[in-house]
């Protein structure tokens, strides 16, 4: 998704962590949103001249790795300019519970840098990288405020009379932690397991005396970030202090029509540690209702009260105020998205030892875990590790692990926040096969759940309910890509592959009924080859939009459907239907359009066969026309998602060197590359765009890729709050830029690898099922990783070693050329550098990037 400026619709409305870990000493500094600006006036990637390499950095040994000491969890949380909507906060890898601040205004994932605006609470519950301007979830804040306790009515519990601006500089964090500090001086510090958070909130003494006020906490029940509350359950025993809530919200990017349930329970007396004070239910509006009872502990509020209402406890603590001392309140708390039961017991077994430095630490060692799975060489510039351990960090925060407390009943693992696949089909799932097979068949089996429980695969399940597709059913591109590259151990893995395609075929061949929310619109695509425009489709219902796009979607996935036969031995019919149909992606080019004197765009088409064309420019980033729809609004009338037609005009992932042609040949096509990006029209936030910067390598010119890819990694990623140019869309940025740091560029659904110029002297894939990729860059220059190689510095691909035998092509490889095939193996792949800019990717015809048409992938012409 990208960020939704023109977007009306949008307000669409709208591992378990168990504690085996021994707890290991706090680290004494964590990232801080402000610290990564000294690291970014590195002059290397700045492109100043460098007189020589700078001296590499001290080696991690392996004995000793300490990986998340490189993450920044503040990169993309910058809310101005291109937001990237990261959430920053405890998080384990894959956490269902993700606890951080809420601020008000412009904060879809809770918090927002900078900190100018003020905070409403710690929330449990959040996505990352997503597209809804109005947030994803944002329920249950938790707010420390001080009170009188001879007053408790008017203790401050709505939201604009408790919300409070923090301290400037006081944001810290790394994985698994996170802490703030209010401008009244109470320090907000969370952590969290799979599905439970631990908070330790600290009233600095002073403040009580000076307020003669003691620590209280408010607890939210109604409010989620996008306001969207329809009913729900309060209870409280107050003697146990455990509070339990649930409540029935709306999806933060689907139809109205469908809403979720959260459960929550909080325990407030710290194992006995801490005894309660006063406390109160609360109910109000901001129009001035605004009231207090502490009679109550059940409050059941019906369906119909809805709108500005707001409610929730308030709860104080007795404490020693003649010692003088700060007050810290520790609170546990379980989510659930099935019951109230369940929420109690997750944090009863997730956080039994209520032991704040243990949980960090285990966290910490999650990650740790995760992280390790792809090392650097040691003598990796410090810049580029944090930019990659960052980024690998953020591939392994989304979607959420619900298994166990998912909405409906399964014994499969169950994923939440899978949000949207249009965004992570392209690079998050094929970097996850790199390292993480097990992760990545867990997250298959989900969708393949989804189509065995709910009749389809999800496209963008939020909020636990089916969104909104995007650009088509890219459920099966994920299917795809698991099944060419792990087809052999699936069943060891857990995932069904019979099951897989037949679950696959379904969604591509049967008409979904409503393709806006799963599935296609499978009849007149495969009647015409291509989605026609006012075109009434009895079967399959939905707006008239986004068919141009949509049919190019359509086509790659029928492309990976080809590959998914052919990796399960499925009949050859199967393989040449699909790679027949996926060809087709060339009757949606209209010879006659033309823009800035280039001819060939995508436009909509008529059943007839006649093009409707539109101006290509339209919804480019240089498109200034505030009236034009360009995500899912029926009033998106131009034929494109999310997208220009100058952009989608590239995307044929199967069959690049086919669209060469398409366009008039490699001078035409390598002048429209270049204008694309010279102009403005490349959106690098943007999915459609992310094969562009590598597409070079069609045209024989692999290293105009290398140079393009150095240019778009200078301009617009760093380890700034807005280092990244767009919504992270649930890693989608993050693997983008994983891959382009690591020099390779993966076609999803295939194991075709383009070989790029690593930002690094090397580094090893850990695989377990596969062994180790060990890819070593000889030549490896520092000073050509700035944004313009300078002459005579080697950054291009002269040759490939694998095994020290030389590899044909310096443009490809493939999947199995990274790996040695089995665990313990290992495979040496050596990159040479070159200065030249050597033109050819080698001898044979087979060392050109593969294509559909030109016989690469699959020679389904000569069968
Ligand atoms: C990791 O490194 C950081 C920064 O040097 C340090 O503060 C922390 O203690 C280390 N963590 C572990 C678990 O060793
Ligand atoms: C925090 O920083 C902002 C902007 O840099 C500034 O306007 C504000 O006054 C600062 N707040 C405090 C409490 O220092
Ligand atoms: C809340 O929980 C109660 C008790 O389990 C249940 O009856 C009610 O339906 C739930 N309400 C919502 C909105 O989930
Ligand atoms: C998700 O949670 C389940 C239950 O704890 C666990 O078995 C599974 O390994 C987790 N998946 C991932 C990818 O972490
Ligand atoms: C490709 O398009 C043609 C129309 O040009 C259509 O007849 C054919 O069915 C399509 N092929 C497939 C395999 O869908
Ligand atoms: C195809 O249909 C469109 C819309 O009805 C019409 O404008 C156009 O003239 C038709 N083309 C041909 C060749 O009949
Ligand atoms: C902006 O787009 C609308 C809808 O396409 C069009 O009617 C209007 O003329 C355009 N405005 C300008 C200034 O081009």
């Amino acid at each position: 998704m990208m960020a939704l400026t023109r977007i009306s619709v949008l307000t669409l409305l709208a591992a378990q962590a168990g504690l085996q870990v021994s707890a290991r000493a706090l680290p004494s500094q964590a990232g801080t949103p402000e610290q990564p600006f000294v690291v970014d006036s590195d002059p290397i990637l700045h492109g100043r001249d460098v007189a020589a390499p700078a001296p590499a950095v001290t080696p991690a040994s392996n004995t000793d790795i300490n990986l998340t000491q490189y993450v920044n969890i503040f990169v993309g949380t910058e809310a101005n300019g291109d937001p990237g909507d990261v959430f920053a906060g405890a998080s384990v890898p894959y956490g269902m519970a993700k606890a951080t601040i809420n601020v008000e205004g412009y904060a879809p994932a809770g918090y927002v840098w900078p900190s100018d605006q003020p905070t409403r609470g710690v929330s449990p519950l959040h996505d990352s990288g997503t597209g809804s301007s109005s947030g994803s979830y944002g329920n249950f804040c938790i707010m420390p405020v001080l009170c009188d306790d001879n007053a408790i009515d008017a203790c401050p519990t709505l939201l604009d009379d408790r919300k409070r601006m923090r301290r400037n500089h006081t944001d810290h964090g790394r994985p698994g932690y996170f802490t703030t500090t209010l401008d009244n001086g109470i320090k907000i510090e969370v952590t969290s397991t799979r599905r439970s958070t631990l908070e330790r909130y600290t009233f600095p003494a002073a403040e009580m005396a000076r307020t003669k006020s003691s620590p209280y906490l408010v607890l939210d029940w109604t409010n989620d970030s996008p306001g969207t509350f329809r009913g729900g359950e309060m209870k409280a025993n107050w003697e146990a202090g455990r509070l339990t809530m649930n409540g029935t919200w709306l999806s933060s990017w689907g139809p109205g029509d469908f809403p979720y349930h959260a459960f929550q329970c909080v325990d407030l007396k710290f194992d006995s540690k801490q005894t309660l004070g006063k406390h109160a239910f609360f109910g109000g509006n901001r129009r001035g209702y605004d009231s207090k009872r502490t009679d109550l502990d059940h409050w059941v509020r019906l369906a119909q009260q809805v709108g500005q209402y707001q409610a929730g406890a308030v709860v104080g603590f007795k404490v020693d105020t003649a010692t003088k001392q700060d007050v810290t309140i520790t609170v546990r708390r379980g989510v659930s998205f099935a019951s109230a039961d369940n929420a109690c017991h997750n944090m009863e077994t997730e956080i039994s030892n209520w032991n704040f430095d243990a949980t960090v630490a285990a966290s910490q060692a999650l990650w740790e875990d995760k992280l390790q799975r792809i090392q650097l060489d040691p003598a990796t510039p410090d810049y580029v590790r944090r930019l990659f351990y960052t980024s690998f960090y953020r591939t392994f925060l989304s979607p959420n692990n619900a298994t166990g407390d998912g909405p409906f009943p399964t014994t499969a693992p169950y994923f939440d926040g899978m949000y949207c696949t249009w965004d992570t089909y392209r690079t998050l799932f094929p970097f996850l096969s790199l390292s993480s097979p097990g992760d990545f068949a867990q997250i298959v089996e989900t969708y393949i759940d989804g189509w065995r429980k709910e009749g389809w695969l999800p496209e963008c399940r939020a909020n636990q309910i089916k969104g909104f597709v995007q650009g088509s059913n890219h459920g099966v591109e994920v299917l795809a890509d698991f099944a060419v590259k792990y087809a052999k151990a699936a069943e060891s893995l857990g995932v069904n592959t019979d099951e897989l395609y037949q679950a696959m075929q379904h969604d591509l061949d049967v008409p979904s009924p409503q393709w806006e929310y799963e599935g296609r619109q499978a009849a007149p695509y495969q009647l015409y080859g291509y989605i026609p425009f006012s075109y009434i489709d009895p079967v399959s219902v939905g707006e008239q939009t986004r068919e141009a796009s949509r049919s190019l979607e359509y086509a790659f996935g029928d492309f990976t459907a080809a590959m998914t036969a052919l990796a399960l031995g499925k009949p050859n019919e199967d393989v040449q239907r699909y790679a027949k149909a996926s060809l087709n992606y060339s009757l949606n080019f209209d010879h006659h359009s033309s823009s800035d004197g280039f001819t060939t765009f995508v436009q909509r088409r008529y059943a007839n066969g006649t093009f409707q064309p539109t101006d290509p420019t339209f919804c480019s980033p240089l498109d200034t026309n505030q009236s034009h729809a360009c995500s899912l609004q029926a009033e998106n009338d131009f034929g494109v998602y999310e997208s220009s037609s100058w952009e989608y005009s590239f995307y044929a992932p199967h069959d690049r060197a086919g669209l060469v042609e398409l366009m008039g040949g490699k001078a035409t096509f390598e002048k429209r590359l270049d204008h694309f990006f010279d102009k403005g029209y490349y959106g690098p936030g943007n999915e459609p765009s992310f094969d562009t910067p590598t597409m070079y390598h069609f045209i024989g010119k692999p290293w105009r890729s290398v140079q393009r890819v150095r240019e778009v990694v200078h301009k617009y990623f760093s380890l700034k709050p807005g280092g990244i140019p767009g919504n992270d869309d649930n890693g989608a940025m993050a693997s983008l830029l994983g891959w382009y740091l690591l020099g390779l560029y993966p076609t999803p659904g295939t194991k075709e690898l383009l070989v790029l110029s690593p930002f690094m002297p090397g580094y090893t894939i850990d695989n377990p099922l596969l062994g180790k990729a060990t890819v070593t860059v000889r030549g490896f220059d520092e000073r050509s990783i700035g944004g313009k190689i300078p002459t005579g510095v080697k950054a291009y691909v002269q040759q490939v070693l694998i095994d020290g035998k030389p590899h044909s092509s310096r443009c490809r490889m493939s999947f199995d050329d990274l790996f040695p095939g089995a665990p313990g193996a290992e495979r040496r792949v050596e990159i040479v550098l070159t200065d030249r800019e050597i033109g050819g990717c080698g001898a044979g015809p087979d060392d050109n990037p593969a294509s559909l048409s030109t016989g690469g992938f699959l020679d389904f012409k000569s069968k």
